[in-house]
């Protein structure tokens, strides 16, 4: 979930911005980063029942969240409590692509073209609700790429989100 800003320098900036993320990310899906070490680390943070569709996750699924991993466990800013709310929610944020199961050219499609992410959210946070997840974990798996609202936690893993 990106606000697009008003024509203008900061337009033209958030534009590249936006280039630039797209093009990593495309790079991240043909070329998915997957540390076994730190991989293992992340998803030794999950419930035993949630591994498995963890582990159901493409390459480059699991390259974006050990990327959101790292970035949450290491940020100095966050506070320790929301370090521990942004850690499950990056590990299970696109929980619902283990069942939509992109394949390779869609990943490369959606990842170069702006095109809405509608099903995953949704998919992940039922699957989530089954697993008995906390309530506050499902909503923000089902809105993670919607407008956040007032949710503050939601709209501070957004800004992780939409850049790694
Ligand atoms: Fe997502």
């Amino acid at each position: 979930m990106t606000l697009t800003p008003a024509p203008g320098a900061a337009w033209l900036r958030w534009f590249l911005g936006r280039v630039a993320y797209r093009l990593r990310q495309a790079r991240s899906v043909l070329w998915p980063q997957v540390d076994p070490v730190l991989l293992a680390a992340a998803r030794s943070r999950l419930p035993p029942r949630w591994r498995r569709p963890f582990d159901r996750l493409g390459g480059s699924e699991k390259a974006h969240i050990l990327r959101l991993y790292r970035a949450i466990t290491t940020d100095p800013t966050l506070s320790d409590s929301d370090r521990e709310a942004l850690v499950p929610l990056a590990l299970t944020h696109d929980l619902g692509k283990a069942i939509t199961r992109p394949t390779f050219l869609e990943r490369v499609v959606k990842t170069l073209l702006p095109i809405p992410n509608r099903s995953h959210p949704i998919l992940g946070a039922r699957l989530l609700r089954r697993l008995g997840a906390p309530p506050a974990l499902v909503r923000r798996v089902a809105r993670h790429h919607r407008d956040p609202g007032h949710d503050r936690l939601l709209a501070l893993f957004q800004r992780f989100d939409d850049v790694l």
